[in-house]
């Protein structure tokens, strides 16, 4: 299992000032956490409640139907092609990019074993779109276009784009060529989507797109590239076992969660870094970014009170980031908390030559980057903390299918306890639904004439 390591968020580490009495408050909060934890257990199947989430590691339905099309397909793409934005991208991009052989898509068709490559399209820029299609052979790519909505813009101009590409390049037969994931009666998407005949795939009613990487969201792109999607699932099915555990002494989400809000709430740590030591969890950094921000910023309480809270996220990269924000990190405003994920057993041992003995980087050769990288990530930490700055970190033994399952979902429970700490509604996102109407206004969708006029009128303005 993964562990969590969250000492040098204890005032005897990082000192009153910055740091929290931990045993302190785990006995204080305990009634509360334990409060917490059973009541999004047992919310969790009721509708409207959006905690589906919380069974998607139970649903072997739809793992058995991604499987059954993603064997149906293979060999027939030589790409995927992955249409989303947000939590409809976000999940995929992560974990992809842990599980795949590194670099995949510059890899031979025999060193991927004729697997197809992968790539996702998760913004509008004209540029690379164009770049993108211009590479790709449409006729042997399968485009997965992914919106809970049915109807967000990004996705959806996108898929207009790509859909009239294939048509002209394989006449009817196109359709063959796209697979759905939607909602399964509403939106744009699934309405054309039946029309036109694509195999489609559902999201989940009461699953937000964050928390949507163990559906068929994420779980599709994942199948259809050879992950071993069964593994993910299973580290879902036991970490969720782990979290169960009502006792915040024993459950890692719980403690991580509760650290994040008190150091935000009495000690004014409200920016959170998110700093995986592995290339390979880079964008976990980025996925959980989406997650943190867009579940806990919110302007009212769950009570209908003004509060404008959340902690804003951070991503960083060890060790790149070392030679980047770690200077502002030690000696500029105390008021982060830095959570490290460090890996235990890379795939790869790989030792460094000696040679140059006699020089200044003589001490290198014979050692391993595996060596080098963890003494990093434990040389930060230790740093980071002489510098009283508070900080936990996440060991994961390898980063593979089922410690990455772990940690993702791990990271989805320790949102819902803050969400709950901080008294909000964690699974709404009304500052991302704004945004998307005035998009939707100012690009002329029926429906959306006043929102435009008044927008026409702000933007004279500013
Ligand atoms: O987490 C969220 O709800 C958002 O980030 C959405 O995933 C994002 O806006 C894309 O929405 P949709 O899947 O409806 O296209």
């Amino acid at each position: 299992m993964i562990r969590l390591n969250c000492k040098n968020a204890d005032v005897t580490i990082v000192g009153q000032e910055n740091g929290l009495e931990l045993e302190k408050e785990f006995d204080a909060y305990k009634d509360k956490i334990t409060h917490i934890i059973a009541s999004l257990n047992q919310r969790k199947d009721k509708p409207g409640q959006w905690l589906q989430w919380m069974n998607l590691g139970y649903n072997e339905e739809t793992l058995w139907y991604v499987k059954e099309y993603a064997s149906m397909v293979k060999d027939r793409f030589e790409n995927i092609l992955v249409l989303g934005i947000g939590g409809s991208a976000l999940g995929g991009i992560a974990v992809t990019e842990a599980l795949l052989k590194p670099y995949w898509n510059l890899l031979t068709d025999e060193q991927r074993e004729g697997l197809p490559k992968i790539f996702f399209l998760d913004n509008i820029d004209p540029d690379s779109i164009s770049a993108l299609l211009d590479i790709l052979d449409l006729k042997k790519t399968l485009v997965n276009v992914i919106t809970k909505s049915g109807s967000t813009a990004e996705t959806m101009s996108q898929f207009m784009i790509v859909k009239d590409r294939m048509e002209k390049a394989l006449g009817d037969n196109y359709r063959y060529n796209f697979v759905a994931t939607t909602d399964k009666k509403t939106g744009v998407l699934r309405q054309i989507a039946e029309q036109e005949g694509y195999k489609t795939f559902v999201v989940p009613d009461d699953v937000g797109g964050r928390f949507s990487v163990f559906s068929a969201v994420g779980l599709l792109p994942l199948a259809l590239v050879g992950i071993d999607i069964d593994a993910i699932v299973n580290g879902v099915k036991d970490m969720d076992l782990a979290l169960k555990n009502t006792d915040i002494r024993e459950n890692i989400a719980a403690q991580n969660a509760l650290i994040h809000y008190l150091l935000d709430t009495k000690k004014g740590k409200n920016l959170s870094v998110m700093m995986p030591y592995s290339s390979r969890l880079k964008y976990v950094a980025d996925w959980y970014v989406q997650l943190w921000a867009e579940s806990l910023g919110k302007n009212k309480d769950k009570d209908g009170n003004d509060v404008n809270i959340g902690p804003t996220p951070i991503k960083a990269l060890g060790a790149t980031d070392q030679h980047s924000q770690i200077q502002l990190y030690n000696e500029g405003p105390n008021n982060k908390v830095i959570t490290f994920i460090r890996v235990d057993e890379f795939d790869t041992t790989l030792e460094i030559p000696r040679i140059f003995e006699y020089t200044g980087i003589g001490y290198l050769g014979g050692k391993t980057v595996n060596q080098l990288i963890n003494a990093e990530a434990d040389s930060t930490r230790v740093a980071v903390s002489d510098y009283n700055r508070p900080n936990v970190t996440i060991y994961l033994p390898k980063v593979d299918g089922y410690n990455v399952g772990q940690l993702l979902y791990m990271l989805e429970v320790q949102t819902a306890i803050a969400g709950e700490l901080y008294n909000i509604n964690t699974f709404d996102q009304p500052g991302v639904e704004q945004a998307k109407n005035y998009t939707y206004a100012l690009m002329g969708r029926a429906g959306y004439e006043e929102s435009s006029q008044v927008l026409q009128e702000k933007m004279a303005s500013v």
